[in-house]
């Protein structure tokens, strides 16, 4: 997609052209460009079209129905922030009083869209021409231009100071090749600059990969941990004034459930408890989520101790942020092995923040003894979880040969550095 083509599909000429793509998305590709071809498409203008349904399509699930109004590129669909995780970052900024935020590397606009939504100023820096054309448009469509200033340009260079807060998303995808940088030091903008503006200024918040060390955190920044319906998705550092609690998991429903839980005043999301859980839901308006927030400073180590009648499985952002002794002081829990964050417990809690398993049959590990215990349970269909195990699930499924009519969990775990399997139900 080059700036020519994005403004033949602005035209009404592209905008039915859109119309008709976005009812032939997801069938056969050949036939679609067939189809609007026959009813005297331009080659070009068709090609431009499909491609952008079929992103939209895709879209959809990263930002609802909104996504069926955007201009998109695969590289800026696959970077840009899904809309609840943007809704709920946006909420938080507005709440300690952000008015005005500079987006620095905007990409396709998600987090500056969903800051305006909150009702925050945005002006948002993208380098490359055509993303910053399709923010620009994809801004208008969602009746924004009023909050949102959209320049093309190298976001280094924009001087923050007359800001009340600072967002950085950098790159961490190649130009070009799509593929994905792991390296900090080679994000765009580069981590020496975004790191430098969450020690200067005073609120600046950056996104970045879930899988960061933590010793690349700088003092005195909080960095938070996001899960969406168990998937972890991102990890975010909020410095300066923004930073509340050293270490926070954000646990969030991709499906928003404006009436569950107890709504919190328009504007604010109470704040939660070290070592506590709170539930912190955005403002009350159809289309926001309720979040689940545990705090700590993730340097706390949950006690050890035997495997108890009930084994909870952790959600990602849980253990990524370091916060497992948090959780395990809550439920009254202990870890079975000091270096899996399987938590064990007497008592059956329901919590936002772990899975929980019944344990049935502790054994240590044996093809032999697990296949004739299966046997004997008449169990036929396995999920099989595991931590601190390096065995393969499929080729362990392969080799139970299972025949009966039950379900079960199998948990492949360390006890005490011991490997063991768990047999485990669910807990409804
Ligand atoms: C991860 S994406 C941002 C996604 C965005 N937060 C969203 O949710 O839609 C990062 C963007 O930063 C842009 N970028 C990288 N280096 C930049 C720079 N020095 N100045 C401005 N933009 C830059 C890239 O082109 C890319 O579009």
């Amino acid at each position: 997609m080059n700036l020519e083509q994005l403004a033949e599909l602005r035209t009404p000429e592209g905008a039915a052209a859109l119309d008709a793509a976005a009812r032939l998305a997801g069938g056969d590709p050949l036939t679609a460009a067939a189809a609007l071809r026959s009813a005297g498409v331009p080659a070009g203008l068709a090609a431009a079209a499909l491609t952008q349904a079929e992103l939209r399509r895709r879209a959809a699930g990263k930002f609802g129905a909104s996504a069926a109004g955007m201009f998109l590129t695969r590289a800026g669909l696959e970077q840009a922030t899904r809309g609840v995780v943007a809704r709920r970052r946006a909420e938080r900024l507005r709440a300690a009083g952000v008015a005005t935020l500079a987006d620095l590397g905007c990409g396709l606009g998600a987090d500056a869209l969903a800051a305006a939504r909150a009702g925050i100023r945005v002006y948002a820096v993208e380098a490359d021409p055509v993303t910053a054309a399709m923010t620009a448009a994809n801004v208008a469509t969602a009746g924004l231009a009023n909050l949102v200033t959209v320049k093309c340009g190298d976001a280094t260079t924009v001087d923050v100071s007359g800001f009340d807060a600072v967002f950085c998303d950098p790159a961490r995808r190649r130009a070009g090749t799509g593929r994905r940088i792991f390296d900090p030091n080679a994000y765009s903008p580069p981590w020496d600059f975004v790191t430098d503006l969450v020690r200067r200024l005073p609120r600046t918040v950056v996104k970045v990969a879930p899988g960061l060390d933590h010793a690349l955190i700088p003092a005195d920044t909080e960095a938070e941990w996001v899960s969406v319906d168990g998937d972890l998705v991102e990890a975010a550092l909020w410095g300066g004034r923004l930073a509340e609690e050293p270490r926070r998991a954000t646990v969030l429903p991709r499906t928003p459930a404006p009436h569950r839980g107890t709504p919190a005043p328009l504007g604010g999301t109470p704040a939660p408890h070290r070592g506590t859980t709170a539930e912190a839901d955005a403002e009350p308006q159809p289309g926001n989520a309720v979040a689940h927030v545990l705090t700590g400073p993730g340097t706390d180590e949950a006690p050890v101790g035997p495997v108890r009648r009930y084994l909870y499985d952790p959600d990602p952002a849980v253990v990524r942020a370091h916060l497992v002794a948090e959780l395990a002081a809550e439920l009254g829990a202990n870890l079975a092995d000091p270096a899996i964050a399987y938590l064990y417990a007497d008592v059956a809690a329901p919590t936002p923040y772990a899975r929980c398993l019944e344990v049935t049959d502790v054994l240590p590990f044996s093809l032999k003894r697990l296949r004739s215990l299966l046997r004997e349970r008449r169990v036929g269909r396995v999920e099989i979880l595991k931590r601190g195990s390096a065995l393969d699930p499929e080729q362990l499924r392969r080799d139970l040969r299972l025949s009966g009519d039950q379900p079960a969990s199998l948990v492949l775990t360390r006890v005490a550095g011991a490997p063991t399997t768990l047999l485990c139900r669910p807990v409804p």
